[in-house]
């Protein structure tokens, strides 16, 4: 009889990427994913450290869970519980002791031993931890042939990060820079499509400072960067749309602004997080670009494609940003325009610079900041969809809507689109003409005769 897997996933792509590739490599043991944690045979949380608020997300969904394993062992039944992920690999001991009754805790690059872990726990009836930064790179031990949910799929092609701005965990969860080799990425690409994707978006902690080993070997001694991935990736039958995220705005390089120009294929949407307008900030969060930097990577790449379209991160509140700095933050936002972000209160992690440093800011001043910045930021996304009313554009429905006869996709600006439309057209790109706009999507009509290109 089929294992019950339930899979919840925290953070960022890069996790729900992982669980998908966590899904299959227990696929062949038997397990298949359930939507309900209750009586399911092993559970995982893919769990993010970015803020503080998201760690402690997951020790209260343990203690939810223990009641299920309880409820189960009750009736002779046996819930494995794992953790993995961002908490996993930073407080991997922690987990373990905070929440006795999980079995095992591995980092987000061990999962390809998880059969051995799986094995290991059930004849130690102890605790596994594997939380290691192995020698072998996980992708070799994962399975070659991919699954999709949908026709928007993710790929990672690069892990880990070398930046260290000082406010961030991910240097120390996820380890140093790596990048794929462009063979194998382009190869676990055809796959994707010849699994049903029509979209695939590459990602990478920081995914433009990917340096793939060209195909040919290192004995070659060359390498690719995303703007060549991108380019070679564009000849795959049957692939639509690529996307790529996230970007480290002092590595936007001209080839990848070039590729914005004349590939097709590459949606004119680029997520590019400024963090902050300030450049005092900029230089206490080691960003390694300023504000005008900034200005005119964004001038370069609209000249290259004027119709790109921009979203961002944002902090506020970060140690010694004073009324001043946050003013500017906002000023650079009204200069530049986003149709989309994400902004947060600073949140200090154990073991960065920043928790370290002077002057933290109260949390009431974060707070006043945040909702000035994001009431500023909710009137340029509803500006931008206002402006697609009447304008008909691509869209690749992927997802059932909440009423009957409705589908939703995403347009190339990644808006979500609703249209009343037959589930037959459910995974193809079709054109809508835009008649509403909210801050959150955009509803329109189909235009029938429009099928271009279906999974
Ligand atoms: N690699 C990406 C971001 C990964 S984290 C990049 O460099 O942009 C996603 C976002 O979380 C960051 O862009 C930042 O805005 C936010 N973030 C990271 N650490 C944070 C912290 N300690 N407090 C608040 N927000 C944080
Ligand atoms: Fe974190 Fe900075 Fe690396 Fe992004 S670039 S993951 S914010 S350290
Ligand atoms: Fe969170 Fe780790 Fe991603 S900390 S944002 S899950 S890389």
């Amino acid at each position: 009889m089929a294992k019950k897997l339930y899979i919840k996933t925290y953070g960022c792509q890069m996790n729900v990427y992982d669980s998908e590739r966590i899904a299959e490599v227990l696929a062949p043991l038997g397990y298949e994913a359930t939507d309900q944690s209750a009586g399911a045979d092993m559970v995982i949380l893919n769990t993010c450290h970015i803020r503080e608020r998201a760690a402690e997300k997951v020790y209260s969904e343990l203690g939810r869970l223990r009641k299920h394993k309880n409820a189960m062992a009750a009736e002779g039944r046996h819930m494995v519980l794992a953790v993995t992920g961002c908490v996993a690999q930073a407080e991997g001991e922690e987990v373990l002791s905070r929440a006795p009754y999980v079995d095992i805790v591995f980092g987000p690059q061990t999962y390809h031993r998880l059969p051995q872990m799986i094995a290991e726990a059930s004849r130690a009836s102890g605790q596994v931890l594997d939380t290691e930064f192995p020698e072998e790179s996980k992708f070799d031990g994962l399975p070659q042939a991919r699954t999709v949910n949908g026709a928007a799929a993710f790929l990672t092609i690069q892990e880990g990060c070398d930046k260290f701005c000082t406010y961030c965990v991910v240097p120390y969860t996820r380890g140093a820079e790596f990048s794929r080799a462009a063979t194998d990425v382009l190869s676990e690409a055809r796959n994707l499509v010849a699994a049903g994707a029509q979209e695939i978006t590459f990602l990478g902690q920081n995914v433009n400072s990917y340096h793939g080993e060209a195909p040919g070997g290192s004995a070659h001694g060359s390498e690719w960067n995303l703007a060549r991935l991108i380019r070679e990736a564009a000849q795959i039958d049957g692939l639509a749309r690529i996307r790529f995220t996230t970007s480290y705005p002092a590595e936007v390089d001209d080839d990848l602004i070039a590729a914005h120009g004349d590939v097709e294929k590459l949606m004119p949407y680029l997520h590019l997080p400024v963090q902050s307008g300030s450049d005092r900030v900029l230089k206490a969060m080691n960003r390694n670009h300023g504000v005008d930097e900034y200005r005119r990577l964004v001038d370069k790449l609209r000249k290259a494609r004027p119709d790109i379209a921009l979203s961002s991160d944002f902090i506020v509140g970060f140690p010694g940003e004073n009324d001043a700095d946050f003013r500017a933050t906002l000023k650079l936002v009204e200069e530049v325009s986003f149709i989309q972000a994400y902004s947060f209160k600073y949140s200090p992690r154990p073991g960065t610079p920043a928790a370290m440093m002077d002057l933290q800011i109260d949390e009431a001043v974060k707070s006043e900041r945040l909702a000035e910045l994001q009431a500023l930021l909710n009137t340029q996304t509803q500006n931008f969809n206002n402006q697609m009313i009447g304008k008909t554009v691509p869209v690749l429905l992927d997802r059932t809507g909440k009423m009957a006869g409705q589908l939703i996709g995403r347009s190339p600006y990644m808006q979500a689109v609703v249209v009343d439309a037959p589930q037959n057209l459910m995974n193809c790109i079709v054109d809508v003409t835009i008649d509403a706009a909210s801050p959150n999507s955009l509803m329109g009509t189909l235009n029938l005769d429009s099928r271009k290109a279906c999974a």
